[in-house]
């Protein structure tokens, strides 16, 4: 059996003890081959063919499993027909999501049977699903070849070497997390890109067990990158053309780098959190980052995805003002508007903190626009637990929303301990109320944009078929406008200043108005 350099989850957290049964997380099933890791020329020309489902996250990952790949003397195809490794990368959150990637392994299968024995790739599973379920996929349910946990992907490599190498029918994989991966020396291969936005991932795991979440099973505990990594990372990326990065993690804004240095923050937290939250941490925090990353270049937009309410702390806020590389839009997951609710999704806060915090922001940003998550059914949630988001959705009139019907995931703390007792159709419902709920108030603050100047990020040609040109607003709503005839040459990563005409929920339309 094959074994890891990386260092093991010790069996003593009550969130791990499930996942990660010591010794069982790296193998080898079958003939195992001779495999110098250390040999720069692995893949020895074999093609690998990705495909990437789930969140932004996925996305970065794959894009570190590209470098990873390349760097070993393994090359990229987008014709999966022609390639000699199948990888999917994974997502876990909803049973809906993993069925979408279980039909595309099933079809992987199908593809494979018809070919000779000797001609047959390699199917490899990545990410969530992965961790979730390892050895399942390569024995009982027979979808994969090569199985890898999202904390173990520098393995790649030498595990999808040995199954090259073995007989036919020789399996491997590497589901052990890691308390300290952040792949922080790596340099993403951003094939899938614009080159005018890129996605920059800054920590992994996650620490907050909300109790409806497969998130912190799969992904491991909490961990972030070194400050100057993201800094040079980002300096490379601006030299490159970028004009957008999108910080990334599963809760972004709880990054705290313990690698050097003290935070410049005062960390003043909203009034409704200063009870319920805990106290701040001893390094670098998110607001230093963001500050260091506005540093960079001035013309860089800088986004990040997704943070939690708890973790927003004034200065962060203040930044909005200081640099105006922000644009004027925060992602900002609510989950619900039922104070029991929230309770017995282990959220950290109450409808009442919730709203103080949105009430701070717009104070400090008039026009801040916001958009959030929702789960709709979730344990014992009532008809008047659903009122009450609703009123909270109203309230403070988010222009867009992810509404999910929650979705039952084995081990959480609410698979083991509550009822799941919604009917699917009641979710739906709720589902649906709350969609239009939220559309209502991105209809009216759209509307009020007619007439106004929008300074757009150009991302390139939109798919509609007069031609126009694509891009998001300050406030992350995409615009879509003609060439300027006197200047026909707008290209994807320019600044264009929009004369807003129309509006619909989602959309602004207009004419470009000089940069
Ligand atoms: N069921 C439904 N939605 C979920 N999410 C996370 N876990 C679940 C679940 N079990 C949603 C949350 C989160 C988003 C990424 O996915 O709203 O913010
Ligand atoms: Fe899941 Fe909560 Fe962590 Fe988000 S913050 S990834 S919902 S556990």
């Amino acid at each position: 059996m094959a074994t890891s350099s990386e260092r093991r989850i010790p069996n003593d957290g009550l969130e791990m003890k499930d996942f990660f049964p010591v010794g069982r997380g790296v193998g080898v099933r079958g003939p195992v081959a001779e495999v110098n890791p250390g040999e720069r020329d692995l893949g020895r020309g074999a093609t690998y063919h990705i495909e990437t489902y789930g969140c932004q996250m996925n996305v970065a990952d794959s894009e570190l499993v590209r470098s990873i790949l390349n760097d070993r003397g393994f090359s990229e195809v987008q014709d999966r027909d022609t390639a000699n490794i199948l990888m999917v990368n994974t997502c876990s959150i909803r049973d809906k999501a993993e069925r979408k990637v279980l039909s595309k392994l099933s079809s992987f299968r199908k593809q494979k049977l018809r070919l000779r024995k000797d001609r047959r790739p390699i199917v490899c599973v990545l990410g969530c699903m992965a961790e979730r379920l390892k050895t399942k996929l390569l024995e009982e349910m027979l979808l994969a070849d090569v199985v890898v946990g999202p904390d173990a992907y520098r393995d790649l490599p030498r595990l999808l070497s040995i199954v090259r190498d073995g007989d036919s029918g020789a399996k491997a994989y590497n589901v052990q997390l890691s308390l300290d991966e952040t792949y922080a020396d790596l340099r993403p291969v951003r094939t899938s890109g614009n080159g005018v936005s890129a996605f920059v991932s800054i920590m992994r795991g996650c620490a907050n067990m909300c109790t409806y979440c497969i998130v912190p099973f799969t992904r491991g505990r909490e961990r972030s990158r070194p400050l100057e990594s993201i800094v040079d990372e980002i300096t490379g990326l601006v030299e490159a053309g970028y004009k957008e990065v999108v910080l990334l993690g599963q809760n972004v804004n709880s990054y705290n780098d313990i690698s050097s240095g003290q935070s410049n923050m005062s960390m003043t937290y909203a009034p409704g959190f200063k009870t319920v939250y805990r106290p701040p941490k001893s390094g670098r925090t998110f607001s230093d980052l963001v500050d260091a990353v506005c540093r960079i270049s001035k013309d860089l937009r800088v986004r990040y995805t997704s943070p939690h309410p708890k973790d927003f702390p004034q200065d962060l806020i203040e930044l909005y003002k200081t640099h105006r590389n922000l644009p004027r839009h925060i992602h900002l997951p609510l989950q619900s508007g039922s104070d029991e609710i929230l309770e017995r999704m282990r959220r950290g806060y109450t409808r009442k903190a919730f709203l103080e915090l949105v009430m701070q922001m717009r104070s400090a940003l008039p026009d801040l626009a916001l958009s959030t998550d929702i789960i709709t059914g979730f344990c014992g949630e009532s008809e008047s637990d659903h009122e009450d988001t609703m009123r909270l959705v109203k309230q403070v009139e988010f222009e867009s929303a992810f509404v999910f019907a929650y979705s039952q995931r084995e081990k959480t703390f609410a698979a083991r301990h509550l009822e799941d007792d919604v009917p699917h159709e009641t979710k739906i419902r709720r589902l649906q109320e709350i969609g239009e709920a939220w559309k209502d108030t991105a209809f009216s603050r759209n509307s009020k944009r007619v007439g106004t100047v929008q300074r757009v990020l150009v991302e390139g040609k939109s798919d509609l078929k007069d031609g126009s040109l694509t891009g998001r607003s300050e406030f992350n709503t995409r615009a879509f406008f003609h060439s300027d005839p006197s200047d026909p040459e707008i290209r994807p990563g320019q600044f264009v200043n929009v004369q807003v005409d129309r509006a619909t929920t989602t959309t602004l339309f207009g004419q470009p108005v000089g940069a």
